[in-house]
């Protein structure tokens, strides 16, 4: 049993077939709700990017441009979130094909996009010391590397302005496990610019754009152990000092790539990071949410069902902070998710992860139900 969940939904998900789902028509997809059965009241009828608005915050989804040419994704997507980020077009390997020029075609595809379906655009990422263009290492060095992050975020923040709902100016810096007093990354960054890299991104950003939420977005700050607790206190340390000397950091992003076999999951220590961050001013973003799923399990339903009561755990924790803006799922059906992808050591037994709200065939999981009954728990902000 999902602790926590809509007793009357959670038995129709658990009732609805194998893979435990809700199945959506295709119909109501395309009228953009995601509407199922015939029950008005019923909460599966009402999208989540509703349910978040209702609360004051936006829910997102990531996707690249490839994904999105899929009708029925499209669709879903659509349906379901207010928030767009694309999943590579804004980072560097796709915007410099040269150390000279810039290609903004997938950017602007995706900028279209998110017009012509009222959603608003979230820019991922300007800093970072992946997705690095081959040029790049023989290219930069500490004589022109200032130089040309510089040229970067002028030249994209400014191609964006006033179009963004935010923008991830750094992800990834904090790496304590480096061993450097201020818990940096070691990162090409910080090697070539040194550790003001930080600040003159955050206020070439503010410049170029002064409208969009400026965030700093990290992973490994979500559950309860003494590695995550060592970041998070670099992180606050960092930010501390950057409030100090008033640089536009407006929002954290978590990156949220969680896993569902965590014993150490998010508790109190993660709860007053979020105090300690809120109380600083800044906004917290959900930027990256899927939850992997290890354990050995053949019964998929089971799995479904263990990973849907983690989401919730997690939502109720962020979501009770009003600081809290948006909650974005890295990608929404399981068909087109990177853990599926090669980018995370797969499951021993072979079978997909299952990380995502929706199936492979778009309906909807318990994940979902999860998400939902999380977003109608949070209190307005
Ligand atoms: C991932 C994408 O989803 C993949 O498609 C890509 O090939 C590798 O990057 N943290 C981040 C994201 O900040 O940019 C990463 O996205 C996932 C981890």
């Amino acid at each position: 049993m999902i602790e926590g969940l809509n007793r009357r939904v959670f038995l129709k998900t658990a009732g609805a077939g194998a893979a435990g789902c809700l199945v959506l028509g295709q119909a109501s997809l395309q009228a953009g709700t995601a509407r199922m059965g015939s029950g008005g009241d019923d909460p599966v009828s009402t999208p989540l990017k509703t349910l978040a608005e209702q609360k004051g915050f936006l829910y997102g989804c990531e996707a690249t441009l490839s994904e999105l040419s899929d009708p029925p994704y499209k669709a879903l997507v659509v349906s379901q979130a207010d928030l767009l980020v694309p999943g590579l077009a804004l980072k560097w390997d796709v915007l410099r094909p040269t150390p000279e020029t810039f290609d903004f075609s997938q950017g602007d595809w995706n900028l279209n996009f998110a017009r012509q379906n009222n959603m608003k655009l979230r820019g991922h990422t300007l800093v970072w010391w992946d997705a690095l263009p081959k040029w790049f290492k023989g290219y930069a060095t500490q004589q022109n590397a200032k130089q040309l992050m510089l040229n970067h975020i002028n030249t994209v923040v400014t191609h964006y302005a006033g179009k963004m709902q935010s923008w991830d100016v750094i992800n990834e810096a904090l790496l304590p496990t480096d061993n450097r007093s201020d818990g940096l990354r070691n990162s090409i960054w910080l090697q070539l610019v040194g550790p003001d890299f930080i600040e003159t991104a955050f206020r070439a950003a503010a410049a170029a754009d002064p409208q969009a939420i400026l965030c700093w977005n990290e992973y490994g700050i979500e559950n309860e152990s003494d590695a995550a607790e060592t970041k998070r206190q670099a992180f606050l340390q960092n930010l501390r000092e950057l409030r100090k000397r008033n640089v536009p950091v407006h929002a954290i992003g978590i990156q949220s790539h969680l896993d569902a076999t965590d014993p150490k999951f998010p508790g109190e220590q993660f709860n007053r990071f979020l105090h300690q961050v809120s109380d600083m001013g800044l906004k917290i973003i959900v930027s990256e949410l899927d939850f992997a799923d290890g354990a050995p399990d053949p019964d998929v339903n089971h799995r479904s069902q263990v990973v849907a009561a983690k989401y919730q755990q997690y939502l109720d924790i962020v979501l009770k902070h009003r600081s809290t803006i948006a909650i974005v799922s890295w990608g929404l059906s399981d068909k087109h998710t990177w853990l599926n992808n090669g980018y995370r050591f797969p499951r021993k037994d072979g079978a997909p992860f299952v990380p995502l709200p929706f199936d492979a065939n778009m309906n909807a999981k318990p994940a979902w139900q999860a998400i939902a009954r999380s977003f109608e728990n949070a209190p307005p902000r």
